[in-house]
């Protein structure tokens, strides 16, 4: 009989073991297990409750398990249900009954808690990093290309023109706020459940700031049944994964986009690129497309914990174990998305001949055409439906701003003069010199603030 069966006169169903095992996947959270195990072995001889010499026992056994699971040497068996029992089953093999004092005052419901909250900080801590590397990334693309004009949209159709610089800022912005939730979450997830037991404390007089202290933890949890039972550090971190794919994703589709041949406006690096089983000519974006494809992904495991923890009862309940593998692959999802699209922008190479060819095409001034009539004295309603006939008049012609006289100018308002033909793409960047705004000097501005907080 397995060692939590005792109670029991037969064996697991064969089915029903191989159903309730979390051992395929919580393997992962080995290293996060023992550390807390041996942490927790020390807190008993701190307090009396085992000897040194048996926490030292204890300590070398769990390590040598530690290094035999590194060397690929550690058969993990289902029948043992999770990595807990896992371990302390080896533990017996290996030490024999002094095993058996390392579960006094510990519980796999506060255990789980611990190992899901140092594999959390951890995952925190990596996503912040990757995220500043792709922020690096984007600013250093930004002030590669600073002399880089796009055509910036709404509605898709083209609005008004735009530095690519200050594109890629928006996207850094998006970063920064993402990585803040990624800062908040983490440090919600700083708090030591260990001493909780199954749920209501535990009868023996642990040193939880101690285990604070040895296990890395800022706070101690206040209330033993939340400790065992609160999974929301799972939830936010799938939050804010959430919220970063989805912006990643919208950057996912502007490279798709900008790398078709109507844009022409980038070339992604063959290294991410695919080619096709048929089409001989094709280079496809396939790593942005994966990374806009991947977010469903994420945004399905946000959904899956938020609704396995809607109406669960206090406290434990075996309904949590369900935690794991979607917030597995978010972290892994997360993470390697964050990596490629940091490489990709890196490689990325930017026509600038095209993208400021593009904002050229259209009525892309006509904003700054309309403002010119205003600082020469009418209201901006009033310019708004001039310049919308002179737009209208000149699409009829086939003529673009630069294509028509200043007499057909005069036609719609005899403020227009020859000036109105120092309107530009770079005097409509120049003007929109506010924090904030597209203006070369304000962008410089930007990118050396957004320095600074990557530094941070
Ligand atoms: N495998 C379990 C989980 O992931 C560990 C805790 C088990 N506790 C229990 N009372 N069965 O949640």
């Amino acid at each position: 009989m397995e060692p939590l069966r005792s109670r029991f006169q037969k064996d697991a169903d064969k089915g029903a073991e191989a159903y309730a095992a979390s051992i395929p996947f919580d393997q992962r959270l080995y290293e996060e297990d023992i550390k807390g195990s041996i942490a927790h072995a020390r807190a008993l001889a701190k307090a009396g409750i085992i000897s040194e010499k048996d926490a030292e026992f204890i300590i070398m056994g769990l390590s040598s398990i530690r290094e035999e699971i590194e060397r690929g040497q550690f058969q993990f068996k289902p029948k043992l249900e999770d990595i807990h029992m896992n371990i302390e089953a080896r533990l017996f093999e290996k030490i024999g009954y002094v095993a058996g004092k390392l579960h006094t005052a510990h519980s796999r419901n506060d255990q789980i808690a611990l190992d899901l909250r140092l594999f959390a900080k951890e995952a925190n801590s990596e996503t912040i990093a990757r995220l500043k590397e792709l922020q690096r990334a984007l600013l250093d693309s930004a002030e590669g290309n600073l002399d880089v004009i796009i055509p910036g949209y709404t509605h898709l159709q083209h609005a008004q023109p735009v530095l690519l610089a200050h594109h890629l800022l928006a996207y850094f912005q998006m970063l920064e706020r993402d990585v803040a939730r990624f800062r908040g979450c983490l440090e919600r997830t700083d708090v030591l459940p260990l001493g909780s037991g199954a749920l209501a404390g535990v009868s023996y007089p642990i040193d939880r700031s101690f285990l604070a202290e040895e296990l890395g933890f800022s706070r101690i949890s206040q209330n033993s049944i939340d400790a065992v039972s609160d999974r929301d550090f799972i939830v936010e971190y799938q939050a804010a994964a959430a919220m970063t794919m989805m912006h990643l994703s919208r950057f996912a589709e502007e490279i798709i986009l900008w790398s078709s041949s109507e844009f022409g406006f980038v070339e992604v690096d063959d290294a991410y690129a695919t080619g096709s089983s048929i089409m001989p000519q094709k280079k496809n974006p396939d790593v942005a497309e994966l990374a806009r494809g991947k977010t469903g992904r994420v945004y399905g495991n946000l959904m899956g914990i938020l609704t396995t923890l809607k109406a669960l009862p206090l406290s434990y309940n075996r309904d949590l174990q369900e935690d794991k593998e979607g917030f597995f692959d978010t972290v892994d999802t997360l993470l390697s998305t964050l990596d490629v699209c940091a490489g990709m922008v890196r490689t990325l190479r930017v026509h600038g001949e095209r993208t400021r060819e593009a904002a050229a095409e259209g009525y892309i001034l006509a904003t700054d055409i309309a403002d010119y009539l205003v600082k020469k004295g009418i209201p901006f309603r009033q310019a708004h439906t001039i310049v919308a006939e002179l737009v209208r008049y000149a699409m009829d012609q086939g003529k673009t701003f630069g294509q028509l006289s200043l007499d057909e100018y005069q036609r719609f308002s005899p403020l227009f003069d020859q000036d109105v033909r120092s309107i530009t793409l770079e005097s409509s960047l120049a003007a929109r010199n506010l924090p904030g705004g597209t203006a070369p000097e304000q962008v410089e501005q930007a990118l050396r603030m957004a320095r600074r907080l990557l530094d941070v």
